[in-house]
Order: structure tokens, then C-alpha cells, then sequence
């Protein structure tokens, strides 16, 4: 079951009147630095984008079904109001991304049904966080009325029952929290937030390898769990040393923990890297944190590779990395501003800036 009991009771409160139409917006996220060292409570610097999931919804009070067609979804999810909150049976529900939808009903327990609309400009499965997206727009729509940092929680808890994996909290942190115009500096021990201004010399674009990936059926839960036995064995990832990371006598494991211990250190120059505006180093570090994933963690592809080359190749990037979990998706570029024309010949690509965070917007 979805523990609900932390959450806020789901007031059913659509604004003014109830049965207005509700939109939300919600962005999806680019992490710059920082990947698979949210599950051991580690650090991340994502930014919210200006690309994302809307849902306009049209509440319905004699009707117990919430009905969405989706702009990338050929059929429709149809959720009963009295949605099981239990993964197992919203494992049967189809259309699979009705799951999603099914999800966050079962969490946010909408007084009404209704129809609406899902449109989304971000690429799915791509690791700029289409799905967390997706969800907390969807439970603005239907009504959440918690804090921040709660609607995080509650669809990181969607994220697992729809899909099966326990992610970590990386995802819906930086979409619930991001403040237009700063990256995050996110400690996910603590859930704390820091904005990290990105320097105006410097833009952010983000290209798709052309690879989609689903973390359900991707290496994410089998990386976890080496995470978890190499804590077994030298306690937190979070405070680990790399001499302790050495003594791991299994050498996957160990391999496994360097990513996660030097990918924390990495984030930490970074995020000072950007501060004195030397993006030189902060593209050696992207750059260092790819290889990190591609060789110690495991995570990467020869698409993902070719393209961080590439895109390196260009004069005026600082630094390449793939983004998000990893398998596909896309690579996260640092770059002088104007330096990377777009579009890129056989590659979708954006430019894109740290936008706000999800919000309805009536
Ligand atoms: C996915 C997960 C996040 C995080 C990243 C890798 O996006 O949802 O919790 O683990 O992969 O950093």
C-alpha cells in the first residue's frame, strides 16, 4: 500500500469554486552534476526547465471517474475515484501510463471525477524527469494542497507504486522546489535546498541520444542494491572516505561506491566552480562525472558516449555528461552562450533555462 498517513488530508479545494477548471504546470528537471546519489542521500544539482507537463482538468461532481487523453498517449486513462492505492493492482491498470495517473488519484483522493488533459513538450523517457513531471502536475490539478516539499514525497510514492522501482527523491525535489533563474543545490539526507545562480556567460543545453530508456526495466534497482550492500560493509555512502571505499573487497561494489562517494565531491566543486564562474572546471568536472558513470557506475551507453564527444567537440562547451538515471536518454552540455547552434543535424536538442517550480496556474 501507499503509506498515506504523513500525507496532508487531500482537501478537494479546486480554487474558488470547485467545479472551475483547474490547470497546473509542472516543469521537468536537468541535473548537472550529481546522478544515483539521491538514494543514498547524497548530493545533486538539478534545475527546473522550461520544458514540461500541463493538465487542465474540468471537475465534475456527479461523475466518479477521472477520464485524461494525453498529447503523447494514444489512448486514454480512465481511474475510478476509489483507485486501490495498492502497487500490485495498479500494475493492471491500462493503458500503462493510466498507472501514473492511477497513482497519484490514490494518493490525492479527489472529491470529484472529471475529464481533461495531459500535454507535455518533454520527451519521455529521456531523463529530464518526464514522468515525476507528469505526476505532481496531475496531483496540483486534482487538488493537493500540501507544501512543497510533501507533494515531492507523495509522488516520489506515485513514482514507486506506477513503476515498480523505489527511485530517489531527486526528481521531484528539483521540480517542487525550483526557483526560476538558480540551479539547486539539493542534500538529500536532509531534503535541504540551496539556489546556486548559473553564471550569464554560461547556457545549459540538453540533447537526446535517440536511446529512450524506462527505469522499470533498466539496471536503476540493481544499482541501488550494490549501493546498499557496499553500506553494509563500510556504512553510508553519504560520509564514506575513499580510503574506506578501497577496503570493499568485492570490486563491482567498490566500483559501485567510488561513483557515489567521488560524484558527491564532485558536486561540492561544482557548485564552487560556478560560484567563482570558472566553467572551465565545472565542464572538468561534467566531464569527470561522466566518465565516472560510464566506467565505475555502469549507467551509460555507446549513444550517450558518442554524443557527450560530440557535443565536446563543439568550441565553446566546457563540459558533456548524460543526465538523469542513465541507459538512454539525454546528455547535458555546459556551454559559453550562443556557442552550440541548434538545431544539431540529426539530434533533438534545446536550450534550455532553470525555470519555476510546478504551480497552478488556475
Ligand atoms: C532517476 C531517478 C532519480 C535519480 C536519477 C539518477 O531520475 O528518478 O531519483 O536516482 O535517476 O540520479
Amino acid at each position: 500500500m501507499i503509506p498515506t498517513d504523513d500525507l496532508p488530508p487531500a482537501t478537494g479545494g479546486y480554487g474558488q469554486a470547485p467545479l472551475d477548471a483547474v490547470i497546473a504546470f509542472a516543469p521537468g528537471r536537468v541535473n548537472l552534476i550529481g546522478d544515483h546519489t539521491d538514494y543514498t542521500g547524497g548530493l545533486a544539482l538539478p534545475m527546473a526547465i522550461d520544458l514540461g507537463t500541463e493538465v487542465v482538468f474540468h471537475p465534475d461532481a456527479s461523475s466518479p471517474i477521472i477520464e485524461l487523453s494525453s498529447s503523447v498517449e494514444q489512448e486514454s486513462a480512465r481511474i475510478t475515484l476509489d483507485v486501490s492505492a495498492n502497487p500490485w493492482d495498479l500494475g493492471m491498470i491500462l493503458p500503462e501510463w493510466g498507472r501514473h495517473v492511477g497513482a497519484v488519484a490514490s494518493v490525492v483522493r479527489p472529491r470529484y471525477g472529471g475529464k481533461g488533459t495531459v500535454s507535455t513538450t518533454l520527451p519521455v523517457g529521456a531523463g529530464l524527469s518526464s514522468s515525476a513531471s507528469l505526476e505532481i502536475a496531475l496531483a496540483l490539478a486534482l487538488g493537493y494542497e500540501g507544501d512543497p516539499e510533501s507533494l515531492a514525497l507523495a509522488c516520489q510514492l506515485c513514482e514507486e507504486a506506477a513503476c515498480g522501482v523505489r527511485t530517489g527523491i531527486l526528481d521531484q525535489l528539483a521540480i517542487t522546489m525550483a526557483q526560476q533563474g538558480t540551479a539547486l543545490l539539493l542534500d538529500c539526507s536532509t531534503r535541504s535546498v540551496t539556489p546556486v545562480p548559473i553564471p550569464p556567460d554560461a547556457e545549459v543545453v540538453v540533447a537526446h541520444c535517440g536511446v529512450q530508456r524506462s527505469i522499470a526495466t533498466s539496471a536503476y534497482a540493481e544499482r541501488r542494491a550494490e549501493c546498499e550492500a557496499a553500506e553494509r560493509r563500510i556504512g553510508p555512502l553519504r560520509t564514506a572516505r575513499p580510503w574506506e571505499v578501497d577496503r570493499i573487497d568485492d570490486p563491482v561494489l567498490r566500483r559501485r561506491a567510488r561513483h557515489v562517494v567521488s560524484e558527491n565531491a564532485r558536486v561540492r566543486h561544482f557548485v564552487a566552480a560556478l560560484g567563482m564562474n570558472d566553467l572551465r572546471t565545472a565542464g572538468q568536472l561534467m566531464d569527470a562525472s561522466h566518465a565516472s558513470l560510464a566506467m565505475d557506475y555502469e549507467v551509460s551507453i555507446p549513444e550517450l558516449d558518442e554524443l557527450t564527444v560530440r557535443l565536446r567537440s563543439i568550441a565553446g562547451v566546457y563540459g558533456a555528461r548524460l543526465t538523469g538515471a542513465g541507459f538512454g536518454g539525454c546528455v547535458v552540455a555546459l556551454a559559453e552562450r550562443d556557442a552550440v547552434r541548434l538545431p544539431l543535424r540529426g539530434i533533438e536538442a534545446w536550450r534550455v533555462s532553470p525555470a519555476a517550480a510546478a504551480h497552478r496556474t488556475r
